[in-house]
């Protein structure tokens, strides 16, 4: 099970910044049949690829010191740690970026998946109770 999590995503390239602009409806199309909503303030900041195809994204968004993101998979492909890999090219992001807003920088993600809410609870994140709704926030 092990070696075909890994050759599964061996196969799979991730990219990030402007280079995920022509995926923009396609990553728009997994959020739609994951059932999320992106709101207008995310932005398409990486994707995951499977030759040309778009498997996985990752929406981000500042709103002033708080940093959010927001992660969809292709069904076909969930499970196999692209989600987990996703959400790690957010979190550097935001800590390569959370230098320009010094200490008051946060993240919060709001939680409507319970399989987010362990990939995060893995990744350091704790429950937010301070929040309307779920969120889990990091610093
Ligand atoms: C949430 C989502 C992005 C996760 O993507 P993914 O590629 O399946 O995630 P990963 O494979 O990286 O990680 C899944 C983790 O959850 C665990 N998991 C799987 N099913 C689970 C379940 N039912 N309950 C809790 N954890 C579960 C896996 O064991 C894995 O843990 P590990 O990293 O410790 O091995 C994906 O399920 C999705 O797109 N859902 C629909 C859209 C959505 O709800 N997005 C989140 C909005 S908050």
């Amino acid at each position: 099970m092990n070696w075909y999590r890994t050759s599964a995503l061996d196969s799979v390239r991730f990219i990030v910044g402007e280079s995920v602009l022509p995926y923009y409806n396609a990553a728009m199309k997994i959020a739609r049949a994951g059932g999320i909503t992106i709101l207008r303030d995310k932005e398409l900041f990486a994707a995951a690829l499977s030759g040309r195809q778009v498997i996985g994204a990752a929406w981000e968004s500042w709103q002033g010191n708080d940093y959010s993101f927001d992660v969809a998979v292709d069904k076909a492909w969930q499970n196999r740690g692209v989600g987990g890999k996703l959400s790690d090219l957010c979190i550097r992001e935001f800590d390569e970026i959370k230098e320009a807003y010094g200490e008051e920088a946060r993240m919060h993600i709001h939680v409507v998946n319970p399989i987010m809410e362990h990939v995060l609870q893995n990744r350091g994140f704790t429950k937010d109770p301070t929040m309307n709704g779920i969120f889990y926030a990091r610093q």
